[in-house]
């Protein structure tokens, strides 16, 4: 009886911190608003800054192209442009 009450216990403290995703805070810049705008839509802008520290401006790039192509992200090639420009100066190696 005793392990079931800690246990609920332990379950209901660990709740909340899994509901709580921080809003991410991109960098502000040039592009920023487009994605905000498509990048989000299928999973968090915590991606971007996880993958910082691995991708340069052509490794955006194709990162970019693979979630338009390989995931059919609706993002027009302009706009994936400028993204990616986005990407590679406040995200780049
Ligand atoms: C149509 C849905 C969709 C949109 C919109 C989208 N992504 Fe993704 N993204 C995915 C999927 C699916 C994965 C791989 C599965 C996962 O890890 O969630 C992924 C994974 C990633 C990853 C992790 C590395 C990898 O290749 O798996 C990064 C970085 C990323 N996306 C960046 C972006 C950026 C930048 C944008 C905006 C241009 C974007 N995503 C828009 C669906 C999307």
């Amino acid at each position: 009886m005793r392990t079931i009450v800690v246990a609920v216990i332990a379950a209901l403290v660990a709740l909340p911190a899994l509901a709580d995703e921080p809003t991410i805070q991109l960098k502000p810049g040039p592009g920023l608003d487009k994605v905000e705008g498509n990048c989000g839509a299928c999973h968090s802008l915590v991606y971007i800054q996880m993958n910082s520290p691995f991708l340069n401006a052509v490794g955006w790039n194709a990162e970019v192209t693979k979630m338009i192509k390989a995931f059919g992200a609706p993002i027009g090639d302009a706009d994936a442009k400028d993204i990616a420009a986005y990407l590679a100066a406040n995200y780049g190696t």
